[in-house]
């Protein structure tokens, strides 16, 4: 046994403390010298050309710097198409400030900067624009004959596979059948932290941007693109995130609005958004499904159809993947899938947690419930009869798939073979209606390209640093506990870096492919260094691992020791001061290994119980227990993995009951851009939450065997909590979230 195997312990965050007393530094807590603060101005209008901007009335206030707009801003290198992020959707995504054309409300058109940041909100305020409006069209039901296939998407972004069977045919001659409509709105990310961008100014072309960003690569690929700046003349950095949620996957327009100032008014500038703003760049896009089911006599589907329509903006093709899931979560001869988008005057939709999945496991998984019902099963046996073996969209069989075990183990737990089918027979101790719901999904387990590099010293101090991002999830701590396994040194002794462009390069952290990713990178370059430890160690005198291959030590419990006798070991501490350097290091580039993986589908699972109670008098819904069973490989930590599991529950409750931003087509606008009306659930809301994790052994994958878990927990907890409203009350609701009104 070993004091240093951390991997797979629930570890507590090694950043927590930071974050709990106030040393963790956010984008808008970095001081610098000699700032002044931005503010942006925002489009009343959704659609039309602005014709006056009466500049000077603000300007001729003492303290106000500057009032950037189209007017004024500098010739950039915008017309270079290169300077798409690694993100941006296809299209031409939208420059700030570029012209005097309105393409969306809420668009930026002008940027205020000032000595403080209340001036420079008050110029903002009174701050007059003239507009010529035009005609908008906001609303994506008048524009459902204008859907279209998208091209090539956005990074990730799959067609939906070719049509397989027969599915009309089956359809029509099945015993069961069913067709329905599945709706939800817009949401809205609402991390806590606002966007903002601290721009140190360095000297002539020279800046460091504290960005909150999922991805400081990404932003300074697109900063040094616009601004034709050197790489290692504008540092991006964000070592900790008040929430990202996909919202901080592509750069934003406060990073380019305060970069322009900044290099414009040579100083240094920081910005930061409202909270009305943050409805304004990017949201989970309203979308409308289609579903076609029909079952045999003997509960087993004969015929699957998925079509879903969502909006994008008029500049860009926003893709995500909303139908393809529904293939291969389920074994089906018979499957069609669709799938378009529409033009809005609005902007362009951004991924937010379980793109495409979190709205299509919506449809697919209350249209398994209505075909349940309508085949006369439990809703959860019926999807045990149409359980798939092999991802039939590809033909492949899964690496690794433990869904049936988080059906079984998860039915148990939760006590489901209680469940009584009627809707409508189940009460609670109070009396009250009471509702069983069940709901899944599958997401994917990718790998990308990473890097990453390690130093130890004398001292036995372990420094392991890549550009990846933590909105949250928990990765500075996985990151040490990899670490300090695979150099069998105690988690203490590990700092782990993050978040710098001036760190070898990471993906953006999204997709939840981090763990897989960087984690894999993080175990090659400690063993990396490792390896070199070993050589040093063989080279002390009366070494006994003098003859021994690599393959042959281990690193644990602080020492370099045989496995095969661990009384045969060398203190790793002893190694460093007996060779006399000061500091060894590593470095190492880890890409996913495509032969091993290229027989096999790569997928996440999980499937969601939900109990709820419903007030017959009143239409209220109480979700007052959940229980979450995910298969996703390896858990790395599990107390970070459940919390992950639990947020994804609670957005899940969100997006069932309360989430939606409200567009008023009349002006073009959300209407509910803030937190008094954008409802998100609040301790009131959340009652039991259980996470079971049934671990896979997967070596296809990666060879730390991690699948991810950032987002295949949201997948099918709104379907569930709908489908147990249903069980409850014996009302289908089809267009989320699941309102009062709904109900009554
Ligand atoms: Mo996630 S929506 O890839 O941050």
């Amino acid at each position: 046994m070993s004091t240093t195997n951390y991997i797979g312990k629930p570890t507590s965050r090694v950043d927590g403390p930071a974050k709990v007393t106030g040393t963790a530094t956010y984008a808008a807590e970095y001081q610098v010298a000699n700032m002044a603060y931005g503010y942006v101005v925002s489009s009343p209008i959704a659609k039309g050309k602005i014709t006056k901007i009466h500049a000077d009335e603000v300007l001729a206030l003492p303290g106000v710097v500057q009032v950037f707009s189209h007017e004024n801003v500098p010739s950039l290198a915008w017309f270079d198409r290169s300077y798409k992020d690694l993100v941006a959707p296809g299209g031409s995504p939208f420059r700030a400030l570029h012209d005097a054309e309105i393409k969306f409300s809420q668009q930026p058109v002008a940027l205020i900067v000032a000595e403080n940041f209340e001036l420079a909100r008050y110029a903002a305020s009174v701050l007059r624009i003239e507009y010529q409006q035009e005609d908008h069209e906001t609303s994506l039901e008048t524009q459902r004959a204008k859907g279209y296939e998208p091209g090539a998407g956005k990074t990730g972004f799959q067609p939906p596979p070719a049509p397989r069977g027969n599915p009309d045919k089956a359809w029509e001659e099945a015993p069961h059948r069913m067709e329905a409509e599945y709706v939800h709105g817009a949401q809205h990310h609402n991390p806590m932290e606002l966007f903002t961008t601290t721009v140190e100014w360095r000297g002539e072309g020279k800046i460091t941007a504290y960005d909150k960003t999922q991805g400081v690569y990404n932003v300074q690929q697109y900063l040094t693109k616009i601004f034709g700046l050197k790489k290692d003349d504008c540092r991006v950095v964000n070592e900790y995130m008040g929430g990202g949620f996909g919202a901080g996957l592509r750069p934003q327009y406060s990073a380019f609005l305060a970069v322009l100032a900044a290099l414009e008014l040579k100083r240094s500038v920081r910005l930061t958004l409202t909270r009305e703003q943050m409805f304004s760049f990017g949201h989970r896009p309203h979308t409308l499904q289609y579903l076609k089911l029909a079952a045999n006599a003997d509960g087993t589907l004969a015929a699957l159809q998925h079509h879903a329509l969502h909006e994008t903006s008029q500049f860009e093709d926003y893709t995500e993947n909303v139908v393809n899931w529904s293939g291969m979560l389920y074994q089906c001869e018979n499957v069609k899938l669709g799938y378009q988008i529409a033009k809005l005057d609005m902007y362009t939709p951004l991924d937010m947690r379980a793109p495409g999945a979190a709205s299509g496991s919506i449809g697919l998984e209350i249209a398994m419930d209505e075909m349940a019902y309508a085949a006369g099963l439990d809703p959860l046996e019926f999807r045990l009869r149409n359980y798939a073996e092999r991802d039939q969209n590809v033909d492949k069989p899964f690496s690794s798939k433990k869904l049936r075990d988080c059906y079984h183990q998860g039915a148990a737990k939760f006590g489901w073979d209680k469940r009584t089918q009627a809707p409508g027979s189940m009460r609670n101790g109070d009396g009250k209606l009471m509702g069983w719901g069940v709901g899944g999904g599958v997401w994917d387990a990718t790998q990308q390209k990473a890097a990453a590099k390690a130093s130890i010293t004398a001292d036995g101090k372990l420094t392991v640093s890549t550009a990846t991002g933590e909105n949250g999830t928990g990765t500075y701590t996985i990151m040490s506990q990899i670490a300090a396994e695979t150099l069998g040194l105690p988690i203490e002794a590990v700092t782990f870096k993050l978040g710098d462009t001036d760190l070898p390069e990471s993906p953006l952290q999204g997709g939840s492919w981090t763990a897989a990713s960087v984690g894999s990178a993080v175990q090659s370059t400690c063993a990396a260094l490792g390896e070199k430890i070993f050589k040093l160690a063989q080279k002390m005198d009366d070494s006994p691992l003098r003859d021994a291959k690599f393959e042959d030590v281990e690193f644990a419990s602080g020492q370099l020791r045989l496995r095969a006798d661990h009384s045969q070991a060398v203190v790793l501490r002893d190694v460093l001061q007996a060779s006399g350097e000061a500091k060894l290091e590593a470095d190492s580039s880890v890409m996913p290994n495509m032969v091993k993986q290229n027989g096999y589908s790569l997928h996440s699972h999980n499937v969601v119980f939900v109990e709820v109670t419903v007030d017959e008098d009143l239409g209220t819904v109480h979700v007052t227990r959940v229980l979450n069973a995910v298969a996703a490989g390896r858990i790395l930590n599990l107390k970070t993995a459940r919390s992950q599991v639990l947020g994804s529950v609670v957005w899940g409750i969100g997006m069932a009951l309360m989430e939606e931003t409200v567009m008023d087509h009349k002006f073009g606008r959300y209407m509910n851009h803030n937190f008094a009306e954008y409802h998100v659930p609040v301790n009131a809301d959340i009652h039991d939450i259980d996470v079971l994790f049934v671990e896979e052994e997967d070596d296809i994958v990666n060879p730390l065997g991690v699948k991810g878990i950032g987002e295949v927990g949201m997948l099918g907890v709104a379907a569930a909590v709908a489908n147990a409203v249903f069980h409850a009350t014996g009302k289908r609701v089809r267009d989320l979230p699941v309102m009062i009104d709904k109900l009554l």
